[in-house]
């Protein structure tokens, strides 16, 4: 089964009626105008959507943030952009702190009445992919004023518990969630107002399941695939997909996307492959396996 992931997109209208410029939607558009619009390059999305179509992928998964302010024009746009994509293949997204901006957006539920069928009404949602492979996708996001914490909380919480009990060493599950679990060896510490206020707890169920673990999420901004090597989390891989849409000295054109190939059986290899926009690799002098359709193929699996 093939796996496309498309990272935190932070779609954005840059004009929006004064009246829907209350509370925390000032800041973040008052923040668009002044600095993100000079490195998010929404152009970007639309040949990458291009080739995640190329690569056929079975399902689509979306880590969040797909928005900036989670207005409702946001959410139209998106919805709209992705439709080449979500019309053939069956789509899942979890909710960003972008996405649960404003405590209204929150409270209306405003992301799953524009992205129906696409982000579950209920959570924490579950369901199976293949034989031996199941999806548990996560509500993280919560509107805060001062930060942007997210919390899964003890009702899902208590449902993972149940959900992961039935699983066996020979099962595969994809976790979808927003924040990360943990950054690798080498990368900047998740700091207190930016990460998952309950981490903590659901790590330890995670690393009390017995299946083998890809642990798909955003909100870091650096893509990245890593495998701990020496801890009790040696069944865990963690996706990072990082924002497409984001451009920097390092990643000129956006960060790209992600193909996972889920193996029939979970403990065999697992086939991840990252895709950047060709310039990248090459200027740094990095390998470029599979060129193709402007693009670039990493093989990090
Ligand atoms: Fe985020
Ligand atoms: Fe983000």
């Amino acid at each position: 089964m093939r796996i496309a992931i498309i990272g935190d997109i932070h779609h954005y209208r840059l004009f929006m009626p004064p009246w829907h410029l209350f509370g925390k939607r000032l800041l973040g558009q008052c923040n668009l105008w002044l600095n993100r619009r000079y490195c998010l390059e929404p152009a970007l999305l639309d040949v990458l959507i291009e080739q995640v179509a190329h690569i056929e992928p079975d399902l689509l998964l979306l880590p969040g943030d797909l928005t900036t302010t989670s207005h409702a024009g946001e959410f139209e746009d998106i919805a709209a952009r992705l439709t080449p994509l979500t019309r053939s293949i069956p789509a899942v997204a979890v909710p960003g702190n972008h996405d649960r901006y404003t405590f209204a957006s929150a409270r209306r539920r405003v992301m799953e009445q524009m992205l129906p069928g696409v982000v579950p009404d209920r959570w924490p949602h579950f369901r199976q992919l293949s034989e031996r492979w199941y999806l548990l996708a996560l509500d993280a996001a919560v509107p805060r004023f001062l930060n942007s914490r997210g919390l899964i909380g003890q009702r899902q919480l208590k449902h993972v518990r149940t959900l992961l009990s039935h699983l066996t060493p020979q099962d595969g599950l994809v976790v979808l969630c927003h924040y990360p679990l943990k950054a690798p060896p080498r990368a900047m510490p998740l700091t207190w107002d930016h990460k998952l206020a309950d981490d903590r707890a659901l790590r330890r169920l995670l690393t009390r399941c017995p299946a083998r673990i890809l642990y798909v999420h955003g909100h870091i901004h650096r893509p990245w695939c890593w495998q701990p090597k020496h801890s009790d989390q040696s069944h865990f891989t963690y996706l990072n997909a990082g924002a497409p849409c984001m451009i920097s000295a390092k990643h000129p054109l956006g960060q790209g996307f992600w193909q996972v190939d889920l193996p029939h059986t979970p403990s065999q290899h697992m086939r991840i492959v990252h895709y950047l926009p060709d310039g990248h690799f090459r200027a740094l002098g990095e390998e470029a396996p599979e060129p193709a359709n402007g693009w670039v193929a990493r093989a990090v699996a």
